[in-house]
């Protein structure tokens, strides 16, 4: 049985709507606990499918996992398994993200290749020539990714591009590795610095997390360590973005406002009046809002996963959008769904032109990843009548309680399955 959601259009969404840990931080955390024998404690864990399959491609590496609430403790053994297959990590791409710790802890991994994603091609060369240059022999065979290291030991690494999962593996095999590692052309996101400020209580020596350049010096050994993973800001952007597109009223709690500084600063070009607080933020949006360019870039530039909130935005601002997609190359497929909904958009290249309409007109609509889902159902709230949003599976991979949240703000959502 698969489900779809059914999002009535035509609410003012207000009140207040925490989030939870970050996504993009909680699978590589969980993947770090292989980088030391014995019980590593991650806490603040969100509610989304993938924290359960990493805990599965976790055990299938020999570690003990037990879920509990938004806690999950990770025992991993003195020597674990170095073979992640393809069973385990079919379901989602991230778990990419235990190959660095593989290679650090056993010298060697076996990771199966998720295959491809909706949003474009994403290989892992520089995952893997990164790994080359601190000694790991790395190739692709038989549909996985093999690496095998001698001696692991520091080298300078620059990055083509300020990948964050390259970013992340390299500074997870670095940390164990002989002598002084750097990574110029660091991706810089606020998930990076949360990994950084574990492995620095597990014991490794990093320094620069957050700037362009990491330092890692190599240690022996690290140690099991309790951490809470940040706020996701993507998630709590997605609240934001819909406040504004539905002239609502919205607190948003759980998040450190300063990993959404341009985020915000375009709702406010928008129109909105967004303010700063303690542990999130407030948008409120009392007119139309207005159209806003946006082009995405690795952080703190605009991030990718909030490009089709952005084309929510922009289709029933006043005025005329241009969005730039920089990052991923088809993540504008989304776009052939908006249009299904009304609007007035036309894509060329990595370009999209939107023209606002002032209100969107509900149709069926399928998700594509999990970003594109949140964007049609925060379009489908600012369309007529009721909109059909399919394949939502991809939806509750990344928003915890996503219609509870939706309802507490005075959405209109049914889950409902279907045959
Ligand atoms: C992560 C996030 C994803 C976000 C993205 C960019 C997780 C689980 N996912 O994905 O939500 O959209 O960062 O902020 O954290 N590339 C290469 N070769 C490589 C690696 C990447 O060409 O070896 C390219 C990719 O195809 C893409 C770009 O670099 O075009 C950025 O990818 P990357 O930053 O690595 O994204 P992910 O870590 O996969």
């Amino acid at each position: 049985m698969s489900e779809h959601f059914l999002v009535t259009g035509g609410q003012r969404l207000e009140g207040e709507v925490s989030v939870g840990g970050a996504k993009n931080s909680v699978l590589k955390l969980m993947a770090a606990a292989l980088l030391a024998e014995g019980t590593t404690v991650v806490t603040n864990c969100p509610d989304i499918l993938d924290v359960p399959l990493m805990a599965e491609v976790l055990r299938g590496l020999g570690c003990d996992v037990e879920l509990e609430d938004s806690e999950v403790r990770i025992t991993t053994p003195a020597e674990p398994k170095y073979h992640a297959d393809f069973d385990a990590v079919k379901q989602f791409r991230a778990s990419v993200c235990v190959l660095g710790p593989l290679v650090a802890r056993c010298r060697r991994a076996v990771v199966a290749l998720p295959g491809g994603d909706a949003i474009g091609s994403r290989p892992l060369d520089m995952h893997q020539s990164g790994l080359r240059l601190l000694g790991a022999h790395s190739e692709i065979e038989h549909g996985c990714v093999v690496a095998q290291a001698d001696d692991l030991h520091g080298a300078n690494i620059r990055l083509v591009f300020p990948s964050v999962g390259a970013t992340e593996n390299i500074l997870m095999a670095a940390v164990l590795a002989r002598g002084e590692t750097v990574i110029d052309n660091a991706a810089r996101e606020p998930e990076i610095v949360d990994l950084c400020n574990m492995l620095n209580q597990m014991g490794a020596k990093v320094s620069g997390g957050g700037s362009t350049t990491l330092t890692i010096q190599g240690v022996r050994k690290l140690e099991p360590t309790t951490h809470r993973v940040i706020g996701d800001r993507i998630v709590a952007a997605t609240w934001g973005v819909a406040a504004s597109m539905t002239r609502g009223d919205v607190r948003v709690r759980g998040v450190n406002h300063k990993h959404l500084g341009l985020v915000l600063d375009k709702l406010r070009t928008a129109g909105a009046e967004v303010t700063p607080e303690v542990d999130g933020f407030r948008v409120v949006q009392r007119e139309r809002p207005k159209a806003v360019n946006f082009a995405t870039l690795p952080y703190p530039g605009f991030p990718t996963d909030l490009q089709p909130m952005a084309i929510g935005l922009a289709s029933v601002a006043e005025g005329t959008s241009m969005i730039t997609e920089n990052v991923f190359e088809s993540r504008f497929r989304f776009v052939e769904e908006m249009i299904r909904l009304g609007a007035d958009a036309r894509t060329d290249g990595h370009h999209a032109v939107i023209r606002g309409v002032p209100v969107l007109s509900s149709a069926p609509v399928w998700s594509s990843d999990i970003r594109a889902g949140a964007g049609l159902v925060l379009a489908g709230l600012v369309a007529d009548g009721v909109t059909e949003v399919h394949d939502i599976f991809h939806i509750d991979r990344g928003y915890p309680r996503f219609v509870e949240n939706l309802r507490g703000l005075g959405g209109i959502i049914e889950r409902v399955g279907t045959e």
